[in-house]
């Protein structure tokens, strides 16, 4: 089986493009699945994309990849500062992990400081909106080199 890198999104993503586009932008989740594609492909990696609202669904997307992927990009969205379970599940992916934000979580809400996830991710990348997408794919690519 061809190894890929899975794409994972959590709560409420599906609605980028409208959702809030001051904070997060513009794009589509569909138009930055696809660039995120085209940037992978670049490297000769594959991209599995997947999103959910569910916290469950998000975990066994892990757990697929854990046993399928080569590394995880993930934006756990809000679940990223309420989740130990997804912390726990990306602590068994044995490749890089890298967390992606669209805003600059760290210039927002104080509740938006912590992040469960940063602390099992190999690096962040956060407050580029859609480009950080881009970024975290070229991250990718160097780790797995
Ligand atoms: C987000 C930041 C989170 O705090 C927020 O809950 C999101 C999106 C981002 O991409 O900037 O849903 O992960």
């Amino acid at each position: 089986m061809t190894k890929y890198i899975s794409l994972l999104n959590g709560p409420n993503l599906n609605l980028l493009g409208t959702r809030n586009p001051t904070q997060y932008g513009a794009a589509t989740l569909d138009q930055i699945v696809h660039r995120v594609d085209e940037e992978a492909k670049k490297f000769g990696h594959t991209i599995w994309a997947f999103q959910t609202n569910s916290e469950g669904d998000l975990v066994d997307a892990i757990h697929k990849s854990v046993r399928e992927a080569v590394g995880i990009i993930i934006n756990p969205a809000a679940y990223s500062h309420t989740s130990v379970a997804i912390r726990d599940a990306l602590e068994c992916m044995a490749g890089p992990v890298i967390e992606v934000h669209l805003s600059n979580i760290a210039a927002r809400e104080d509740f938006r400081l912590h992040s469960f996830v940063s602390p099992v991710a190999s690096g962040v990348i956060s407050g580029f909106g859609s480009h950080s997408y881009v970024l975290a794919v070229q991250a990718m690519a160097e780790l797995l080199k």
